[in-house]
């Protein structure tokens, strides 16, 4: 499948995504949304796609919804179109995705990274929600996501000032997993997912689903869920290989895969 705006590919078991509008600094338009949303259900679909790298230039991840596009909109038109409705799909998709983020990833870019799994930072990593100095505020989630990853005071600053967060300061306050040079970060995103790659697919997506849950519900309901998935994999032929291999003291030959 050939796209305008982003490029694909599969390297082993990781389907890998990259953002590509360089002359507006990967600015996610209608057009990068719609081809967002195909690659990934694409990757979903593809059994032999067990994780997904997301990711942008050096310069950066993405710097934002595109500004261009939304500026002669009107409330009608926002709100007919339900305007970002169409990113709530990366929500839907259950294989783990992998946000590999350079340079600077702003607004959109950011609320973006936040819909991945988890986020692997390059040193020269630059987070932001500018919204505020648009005269708007977030509106793919930023608002609520960057809470939940960096808590109250942070996130009113974030969004109240609309300034960047480097990559030291994102590691410290919880919104990216790690920070590695900037050379390294494809390959250290790609390594990651491969690695998640090489496990059950059932037992990561459960396990995806599990951590996912952790955000929507009580911690009773949490506990009570996990604590049904857990027993539920032990109808998996996975779990009786895994468990097998180490009794063996051998490596897993998972199956699901
Ligand atoms: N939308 C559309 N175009 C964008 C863009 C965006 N979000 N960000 C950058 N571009 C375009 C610029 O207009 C410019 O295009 P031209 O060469 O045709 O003028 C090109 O990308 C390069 O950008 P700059 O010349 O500005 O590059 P720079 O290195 O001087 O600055 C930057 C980089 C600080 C990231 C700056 O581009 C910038 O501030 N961009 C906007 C960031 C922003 O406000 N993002 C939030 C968008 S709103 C949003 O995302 C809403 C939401 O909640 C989802």
């Amino acid at each position: 499948m050939a796209y305008e705006t982003i490029l694909v590919e599969t390297r082993g078991r990781v389907g890998l995504l990259t953002l590509n509008r360089p002359k507006a600094l990967n600015a996610l338009n209608s057009t990068v949304l719609r081809e967002v949303v195909e690659a990934l259900q694409a990757f979903e679909a593809d059994a032999a796609v067990g994780a997904i790298v997301v990711t942008g230039s050096e310069k950066a991840f993405a710097a934002g919804a595109d500004i261009r596009e939304m500026q002669p909109k009107s409330y009608i038109d926002m709100y007919m179109e339900d305007f970002f409705s169409g990113w709530d799909a990366l929500g839907r998709v259950r294989k783990p995705i992998i946000a590999a983020v350079s340079g600077y990833a702003l607004g959109g870019g950011c609320e973006l990274a936040m819909m991945c799994d988890f986020i692997i930072a390059s040193d020269t990593a630059k987070f932001g929600q500018p919204e505020i100095t648009l005269g708007v505020m977030p509106g793919m989630g930023g608002s609520q996501r960057l809470t939940h990853f960096v808590g109250k005071s942070k996130a009113m600053d974030m969004c109240l000032t609309g300034r960047m967060m480097d990559a030291a300061e994102a590691e410290r306050s919880g919104l990216v997993s790690r920070v590695v040079p900037a050379a390294d970060l494809l390959d250290e995103a790609l390594k990651a997912a491969a690695k998640i790659a090489a496990f059950s697919l059932p037992a990561v997506m459960m396990t995806k689903e599990a951590v996912n849950r952790s955000y929507e519900t009580t911690l009773t309901e949490g506990l009570r869920f996990e604590r049904r998935v857990f027993h539920a994999m032990f109808a998996l032929e996975d779990q009786k290989e895994g468990m097998a291999a180490f009794v063996d003291k051998r490596s897993p030959n998972f199956r699901n895969r």
